[in-house]
């Protein structure tokens, strides 16, 4: 009895080893990391993005931390990285991102009939810390719901129909270093909430509508990078300008900007300054001489007035740079008289 009851038990494991059986159950059983919740919201996602040729790799019943556009945690085989580039695909950012919890990075790129709004949904993947939703033709407000990403350190949302006003609860961040708002169709002010920041920026709000005057508490803030050109800035701007600031670019051009140069702080930072298209009066300040790391420089079309200083790397520009001024005079312009 026992040993025929010990055959029958052999024959059984044998044939559950060899039998057939589906690849995802088998796997999952023995080497499929895929976790079901993640595996469950990816087809959900699939779906809704009408199953494009990109997703092709999206197999039901296969591994999901094999399919191209997903990235596992090694550890804990959590989809953890979610990036779409260069689709073609039409349709919304799904909901059913929302249910991708362990998600830190969140990218869809270049990708031209990307429409709608960013869902809610978001606010629900709290490891978030990479955001880039950029070259889509997503629209409406952006949302001040995405100050509710506590780790979120870089948000770039630049080539897309964003209209309305930028949140000012952007600003409370903990972690941002990098907000990318540029080339969208944003139409009101800075915030005032932008001098609060905590980390040094970059910050990119260029060829929007932005209009009125920049808050004065943006000098309490550090940009590394600064680009606000291309919109309708009125007033004053001579508080973004620091000695003790880490700032290695300021594009201010293209604005409506008007203030006195003589008196800014140049910072030895400097890479790159580009003020021009401007009413920018006053005369270029003398420590501009000390900029040794200058590559950039372009101050034309303003109302600037009296001896552009010599030395350092200034004379390094050809004419172009200080072209169309008031009564600028000095190499590389004509000698003043
Ligand atoms: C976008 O959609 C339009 C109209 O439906 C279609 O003609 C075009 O091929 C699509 N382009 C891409 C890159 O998906
Ligand atoms: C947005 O859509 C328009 C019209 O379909 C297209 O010409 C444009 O290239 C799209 N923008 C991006 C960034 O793909
Ligand atoms: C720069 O100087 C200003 C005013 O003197 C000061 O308030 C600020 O803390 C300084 N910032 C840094 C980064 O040292
Ligand atoms: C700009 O400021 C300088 C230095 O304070 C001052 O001498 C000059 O008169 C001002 N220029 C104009 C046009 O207000
Ligand atoms: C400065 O701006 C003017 C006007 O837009 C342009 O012609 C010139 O090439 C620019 N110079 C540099 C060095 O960028």
């Amino acid at each position: 009895m026992d040993t025929r009851f010990s055959f029958l038990l052999t024959l059984l494991l044998l044939l559950l080893c060899f039998l057939p059986t589906p690849s995802f159950s088998r796997s999952l059983a023995t080497s499929a990391r895929c976790n079901k919740n993640d595996y469950a919201a990816l087809m959900k996602i699939k779906a809704a993005l009408h199953n494009p040729y990109h997703l092709a790799s999206w197999i039901p019943n296969t591994d999901c931390c094999n399919w191209y556009c997903v990235e596992c945690d090694s550890n804990t085989n959590r989809i953890v990285e979610l990036t779409i580039f260069q689709a073609n695909i039409s349709g919304q950012i799904p909901a059913e991102i929302g249910d991708l919890p362990y998600l830190n990075t969140l990218i869809f790129r270049h990708i031209t009939n990307l429409t709608g709004t960013i869902p809610s949904t978001i606010t629900k993947l709290k490891l978030l810390k990479m955001v880039r939703l950029s070259w889509t033709n997503l629209s409406g407000p952006i949302p001040s719901f995405l100050s509710k990403l506590p780790n979120l350190d870089f948000l770039e949302l630049n080539f897309n129909q964003f209209t309305g006003s930028i949140p000012s609860s952007l600003a409370n961040l903990p972690k941002l270093t990098g907000l990318h708002l540029d080339r969208n169709r944003l139409t009101g002010t800075i915030p005032e909430s932008f001098g609060k920041f905590k980390q040094s920026m970059y910050l990119y709000l260029s060829h929007n509508q932005l209009s009125g005057e920049i808050p004065k508490s943006l000098g309490e803030a550090d940009f590394t990078y600064l680009d606000l050109s291309r919109n309708k800035l009125q007033g004053e701007a001579s508080m973004l300008f620091k000695a003790n600031a880490s700032t290695q670019t300021i594009d201010l051009s293209r604005n409506m900007l008007e203030f006195n140069l003589s008196k800014v702080e140049l910072t030895k930072n400097l890479i790159s300054l580009d003020i021009s298209h401007n009413k920018i009066f006053g005369s270029i300040p003398e420590a501009i001489t000390g900029l040794m790391n200058l590559q950039q420089l372009n101050v034309s079309y303003n109302r600037l007035c009296g001896k552009i200083p010599q030395g350092g790397k200034v004379q390094n520009f050809d004419s172009y740079s200080f072209y169309h001024n008031k009564c600028l005079c000095g190499s590389p312009l004509d000698a003043c008289k």
